[in-house]
Formats: C-alpha cells, sequence, structure tokens
C-alpha cells in the first residue's frame, strides 16, 4: 500500500505517493528522475547520497521517502538555478576538486550546508564537515580547497 507524503523538493511543493519501505535516494533517482545524489555504499557510510533535510546533510539511502512528509528536501540539482551555477560548484570546477565526479554530489551539498550555518570556517572545520563523505579519487586537498576558496571570498566580501 503507498503512501501519500507533502514535502519541498528543490523549493518546489510535492505531493507523491510511495512505498513504505522505499528510501528517500531511490524515490529521489527513479521517480524524480534526480540523479544528483548516488548510491555508493547504502549503508551510511560513504556520503555519495547527501541531500539536505531541512538544511541539514543526511544520507537519503538511510532515510525511508516517508520521513520526507511534511520536510524540506534539498539535491544538488535544486542548488544551481537555470543554468546558473553555485558559487560551491563552480569552485569545484576551477579548483580540480574531482576526477570520477562519484563524490561530487554529496560533497557540494555537505559544503553548502556547512557554509550555510558557518560561512567563514577554518580548514579544520571543512576537514571535519566532509568527513563522512568518502572521496576515492581526489586525495581532498583540492575539495577542501574548493570550499576554502568560497568561504575566503565571502569574508572578503
Ligand atoms: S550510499 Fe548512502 S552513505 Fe553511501
Ligand atoms: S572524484 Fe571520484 S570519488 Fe571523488
Amino acid at each position: 500500500m503507498k503512501h501519500k507524503i507533502d514535502f519541498i523538493l528543490n523549493n518546489e511543493k510535492i505531493t507523491h505517493e510511495v512505498e513504505p519501505n522505499r528510501t528517500l535516494l531511490s524515490v529521489l533517482r527513479e521517480d524524480f528522475d534526480l540523479t544528483g545524489a548516488k548510491e555508493g555504499c547504502g549503508l551510511g557510510e560513504c556520503g555519495a547520497c547527501t541531500v539536505l533535510l531541512n538544511g541539514k546533510p543526511v544520507n537519503s539511502c538511510l532515510l525511508l521517502a516517508v520521513e520526507a512528509d511534511g520536510q524540506d528536501i534539498l539535491t544538488i540539482e535544486g542548488l544551481s538555478s537555470g543554468d546558473t551555477l553555485d558559487d560551491l560548484q563552480i569552485s569545484f570546477i576551477e579548483n580540480g576538486a574531482l576526477q570520477c565526479g562519484y563524490c561530487t554530489p554529496g560533497m557540494v551539498i555537505t559544503a553548502k550546508a556547512l557554509l550555510d550555518e558557518n560561512p567563514h570556517p577554518t580548514e579544520d572545520e571543512v576537514k571535519h564537515a566532509i568527513s563522512g563523505n568518502l572521496c576515492r579519487c581526489t586525495g581532498y586537498q583540492k575539495i577542501v580547497k574548493a570550499i576554502m576558496t568560497v568561504a575566503e571570498k565571502d569574508s572578503a566580501q
């Protein structure tokens, strides 16, 4: 039996019906074609599936879609506006902070939550914030630099 859920998805009010055992990740990817959040481990270990729930990063592979009822969900697709990328997305590109890109949506959305809460983090705070997001390619230094570039740019304004 399906359950009706009402939630905000990338700033739009959505009503949807889901089976009670489906994860938010599967519903985002399969029902809404929002394929930025990735399934890596499916166990809450890698952060590839990270989305924001009421502004906080969560592993959408561990969340049931019914738990999104009444909540505000932001995925990587909701960060850009039309063809205009968010500063973090631009900085990741400019700093070469991605290789295969599998971890990137989760990294960017986690960084977004950090900068929303703490616009001028230290490098250690950035490292701590992304500690739940695994990257097999970059060695993390360029990712940290990309996030710090945005934080420092904002502090210079
Ligand atoms: S796929 Fe969700 S944490 Fe790895
Ligand atoms: S860029 Fe490949 S896993 Fe991070």
